[in-house]
């Protein structure tokens, strides 16, 4: 129990517990996009995905309420070193000798502020169903089961104009994110050493272009009505 509190007590504990819990969530968002892609399969593919995904009850809130909890670590370990480092600093430098690191630490903290507030909106709204009545009532048939139609609420939803646009600004803040996280994930755990550091670059920034282009895809095709 000692040990716990020394790791959340020191700053390079927080940078560990930040580096996993970032992988651990950053892995969550590429397994997501990949069950998202089957969107261009068709309908069969994505609803069949669904059903499998919620097939068993305990592993499906087992999955929701460890994520929730590995969410709710990172965002609150992030705070406060966050402010722990604002109040080592209270006065800004007369001339900022750390640029980049600056901006990429502000950019961090509003970026992760904006993915919260689009996850929060994107459950109630698509696993919910509370914001726009009726939306998660389509249904489809699977074989001779009546199924939850994922896919054309996905085309529905995300087709909207409003809410294509908020999907593209979320996906914008969320590959800034991952720009600069991926990365930073190698060298909190130190992973990242003169050998390995410029495949480490590539391969985060090759990862993030890729998260990049299939999240853009999926709102334009819904908003531009070429899925129906
Ligand atoms: C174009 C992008 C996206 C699409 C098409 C999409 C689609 C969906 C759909 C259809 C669901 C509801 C699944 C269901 O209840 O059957 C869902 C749930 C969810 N999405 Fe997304 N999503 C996208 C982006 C994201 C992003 C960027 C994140 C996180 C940063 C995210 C996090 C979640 C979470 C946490 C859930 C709840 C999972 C659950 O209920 O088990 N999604 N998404």
């Amino acid at each position: 129990m000692n040990q716990i509190k020394a790791i959340f007590l020191s700053s390079v504990g927080r940078k560990y517990i930040m580096a996993l819990t970032g992988a651990a969530l950053s892995a969550f968002v590429f397994v997501h996009l990949l069950g998202n892609l089957q969107l261009f399969l068709g309908a069969e593919a994505l609803n069949k995905y669904a059903v499998l995904l919620k097939s068993n009850f305990a592993l499906l809130w087992g999955y929701r309420l460890g994520l929730g909890a590995i969410a709710l670590v990172h965002i609150v370990v992030a705070l406060s070193l966050w402010v722990e480092n604002r109040a080592a600093r209270p006065q800004k430098y007369a001339v900022n000798t750390q640029p980049y690191t600056d901006f990429a630490s502000k950019m961090m903290v509003c970026g992760g502020v904006a993915i919260f507030f689009f996850v929060l909106w994107h459950i109630l709204d698509l696993t919910g169903g509370v914001l726009r009545p009726g939306l998660t009532d389509a249904k489809a048939m699977l074989g001779d089961k009546e199924v939850t139609d994922v896919y054309h609420i996905v085309i529905k939803g995300i087709g909207h104009p409003v809410a294509g646009l908020c999907y593209l600004i979320a996906t914008c803040c969320l590959a800034l994110h991952l720009w600069h996280g991926l990365e930073s994930i190698f060298q909190s755990l130190g992973l990242r050493n003169k050998v390995y550091y410029m495949y480490i670059r590539w391969i985060t920034r090759a990862a993030v272009l890729f998260l990049f282009v299939g999240m853009c895809l999926i709102p334009l095709v819904c908003m531009l009505g070429i899925l129906k």
